[in-house]
């Protein structure tokens, strides 16, 4: 792919839950008609591409992770014929799509599952992991402690276990089974014929990595798939592009993104624990770390940064003394944490400051890589911690002021989920309308930073290094592409900060600002290469360097 197609590179993405977006036919559920009717308001948001959370027939026991017929749509969402209507309109505006690929399991009410279970003699049977005893490791690694026991359980009608990573409804495919592997390349076929651009590769670790070796013969590096993965979704279609859920120390990067031959993009992990590391300490340097820590990835390759998902915000890969510091500062009751290693809250009450969530945005979309936005995060929607689990940040996007939010005209008892109508998040007081044409509002301020990260094509797809900054609390980096430069700078802390940053690097450049708090600015003599910058409680300032 030559480097001006790389279109993921400049990607601004939007993810969103159909389910809980717009309700088009007035049943209390998201639809794809629904969907279809909000496409001026992402296209005005500004966004590029967006990812719908999964939207298959499913029982809905995982929202939708638990798949039972990979080629429809839940008829609670809309037809199939409804998709394509959605597809195309998106594709009017220029908005690409890209849709969760959930093949690491599959529902244990999937025909397939069913027929596994039934005989030993099902042509099904090896889609999946079978074992006559229970593996001794079966209680390790289990992946939602407090909800699940194991991750092998007994099947009376198949006499025999069965492996499951997740929930025990949701049964792991056997990847090493040619069949299935075929199974997934007619599935990411389909859905590309219908007009997508790709896919999030939902579990990626775990779909390549259950006891490898005995699995396939021949095949001594699990690595190894993913080429062939990408191999055929670029015959099938060359722009389309596997955006993976990896939550895998910086290192193992490589192994996903092989030389440029294997997955497109890969959530930054990582950096994200890093950086609420960063956040919680009101010191830049885990944020530093966060991005020095990985390594140096193919041209062709790229980070998807992020603040938030609709899962848990998970701390895994932090010490526990530093998974303490950042419950302590964003989720100081036990009722805000979960699985032993997640928030499951979303920012702005976390953050509890409409500065430092602008901050904290302006971080998201200047940071090195492709900015990943979740729906309501634009308006700064809250969460409702009285829902299970991870529904708590799962709530219908919230419209307007009126009844329903403008998410449905169903009655709210209706509703697929609660929506949030009390406190300092209620959709009386945090949506669409209310913030609309209001210049100060987070939803008028997210068009205008969005709208500047396009016009800075540095930040998704430059070189970057970090610029000393004279002070702790200054994050600082500059990124570079072709002759462009620009450079953001983000206060972490609740204080005033004299910032002075190095740019002795450029010393033929002078800054020139294009987004930031009110009152930052560059306009301060440059003396022996270094710029002063006086900064209040989390502020921050973009700027490019352009030629004297
Ligand atoms: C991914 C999804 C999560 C789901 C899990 C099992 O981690 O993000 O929501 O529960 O996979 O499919």
């Amino acid at each position: 792919m030559s480097p001006r197609d790389r279109w993921y590179q400049d990607a601004i993405i939007y993810c969103l839950d159909v389910e809980t977006f717009r309700d088009g036919n007035g049943d209390g559920t998201g639809d794809f008609r629904g969907l279809s009717q909000k496409l001026d308001y992402l296209d005005a948001l500004g966004v590029t591409c967006l990812w719908l959370l999964p939207f298959y027939p499913s029982p809905n026991r995982d929202n939708g992770y638990d798949v039972m017929d990979y080629y429809g749509v839940d008829p609670r969402l809309g037809s199939l014929g409804d998709f394509v209507e959605f597809a195309h309109r998106a594709r009017e505006r220029g908005l690409r799509l890209i849709v969760d690929l959930v093949v690491n399991h599959t529902s244990d009410q999937h025909p397939w599952f069913q027929s596994a279970r039934s005989s030993k003699d099902s042509p099904y049977r090896d889609f999946y992991l079978w074992r006559d005893e229970k593996p001794a490791d079966a209680d390790e690694g289990i992946i939602f402690p407090g909800v699940q026991d194991s991750t092998w359980t007994y099947d009376r009608k198949a006499k025999a276990y069965y492996y499951h990573k997740f929930y025990k409804h949701q049964p792991d495919l056997n990847i090493a089974n040619p069949a299935v592997r075929a199974e997934i390349e007619r599935i990411m076929g389909f859905w590309l014929e219908l007009g997508v651009s790709g896919f999030r590769v939902d579990a990626a670790t775990h779909l390549i990595s259950l006891e490898w070796n005995e699995r396939v013969a021949g095949e001594t590096n699990p690595y190894d798939y993913l080429r062939d993965f990408r191999a055929f979704l670029s015959w099938r279609r060359g722009d389309a592009i596997l955006l993976a859920e990896a939550n895998v120390p910086p290192r193992k990067a490589l192994d996903y993104f092989g030389d440029g031959t294997k997955l497109h993009v890969l959530f930054n992990f990582a950096l994200n624990q890093k950086l609420f590391l960063a956040l919680a300490r009101q010191r830049k340097t885990a944020l530093v770390e966060g991005l020095t820590d990985a390594p140096e990835i193919p041209s062709a390759a790229q980070w998807a940064t992020f603040l938030r998902n609709h899962d848990e915000l998970t701390l895994a890969q932090l010490t526990a003394a530093q998974q303490q510091e950042v419950f302590s500062a964003f989720a100081p009751e036990e009722s805000m944490r979960l699985y032993d290693r997640g928030i499951r809250r979303r920012l702005p009450p976390m953050l509890a400051d409409a500065r430092r969530v602008r901050m904290a945005y302006s971080l998201l979309l200047s940071l090195p890589g492709t900015p990943v936005l979740r729906y309501g995060e634009e308006i700064g929607m809250g969460d409702d911690l009285s829902l299970p689990e991870r529904t708590s940040v799962r709530t219908p996007m919230q419209w307007n002021a009126e009844k329903g939010a403008g998410f449905s005209a169903a009655p709210p008892e209706a509703f697929v989920r609660p929506l949030i109508t009390e406190g300092p998040y209620a959709a009386a007081r945090v949506n669409v309308a209310a913030q609309q044409g209001q210049p100060d509002s987070l939803l008028s301020w997210m068009k205008q930073a969005i709208r500047q990260r396009k016009s800075l094509q540095v930040f998704g797809r430059g070189h970057w290094q970090i610029v000393d900054s004279g002070h702790d609390a200054v994050f600082a980096h500059a990124c570079h592409y072709n002759d462009d430069v620009a450079i953001a700078v983000h206060h972490l802390a609740d204080s005033t900060a004299e910032a002075s940053l190095d740019l002795s690097p450029w010393p033929d450049r002078q800054p020139v600002r294009c987004l930031g708090t009110e009152g930052v600015g560059v306009d301060a003599e440059v003396e022996a290469g270094r710029l002063p910058l006086a900064l209040g409680p989390y502020a921050f300032c973009w700027f490019r360097l352009e030629p004297r």
